[in-house]
């Protein structure tokens, strides 16, 4: 098996026993060709928008003896995908990035969405294109990362968990994380003002206070 750090372990968790999954911006393909080792999925599509991105994940499989379960794509985001699919993972973007890539097409019966920056857009985007949460919690890799999984139908974001996520499972980390998330912003308005600062750093702040 390939060695996963917590990010893409908790990502993986996710995959429940389906058809296809893509993974979108692949890079390393360690995802994929995990989801296809551990019998996850039966199929797979690694999509990345890098030519040498993809490559990596093609020599990757080709180690594991997966190819024949994969297919490889060169393009942006979902453009390149024909057919609908059971899972969509888009990780280690940006949320605007993430949000692009949704606008796209409606593709899959559940995505998993970990974005590196800017989650609240992210939840925002989720929230007004209807898109019904199903967790949205923290892992801690080093940095700390949310992981998203949704699929289309009434959304249940409120104001605060655009700003500071559901703790959907409730995990230990979600408290470290948000204490960072108050030091941080506690130092920026000390040093900056809070006029400085924007709209929604300044909400994120009330919803920490
Ligand atoms: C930082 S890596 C993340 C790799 C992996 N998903 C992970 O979470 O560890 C980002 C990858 O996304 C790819 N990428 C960025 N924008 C993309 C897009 N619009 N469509 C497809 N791939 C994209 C980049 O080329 C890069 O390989």
């Amino acid at each position: 098996m390939i060695k996963l750090d917590n990010r893409l372990k908790a990502i993986l968790k996710e995959i429940d026993n389906v058809e296809v999954v893509a993974d979108i911006g692949c890079d390393h393909g360690k995802l994929i060709v995990s989801a296809i080792l551990s019998q996850k999925a039966k199929k797979g599509i690694a999509v990345d928008i890098s030519n040498e991105s993809l490559k990596k994940a093609q020599i990757l499989a080709s180690e594991y003896d997966v190819i024949d379960k994969l297919i490889f794509l060169n393009g942006d985001g979902f453009l390149p995908i024909k057919d609908n699919i059971d899972i969509a993972v888009i990780s280690g973007m940006g949320a605007r990035e993430i949000v692009k890539i949704l606008a796209q097409k409606d593709i899959a019966n559940k995505y998993i969405l970990v974005p590196h920056q800017d989650t609240y857009i992210l939840r925002q985007y989720l929230r007004e294109n209807s898109f019904f949460v199903i967790k949205d919690y923290i892992v801690k890799e080093q940095k700390f990362y949310p992981v998203i999984v949704a699929e289309k139908g009434n959304n249940n974001y409120t104001d605060r968990e655009i700003y500071l996520g559901k703790n959907l499972p409730s995990t230990p980390v979600y408290n470290e994380w948000k204490n960072l998330r108050f030091k941080t912003i506690k130092k920026i308005i000390e040093k900056a003002g809070i006029n400085a600062i924007s709209n929604d750093l300044k909400k994120e702040w009330e919803e920490l206070n």
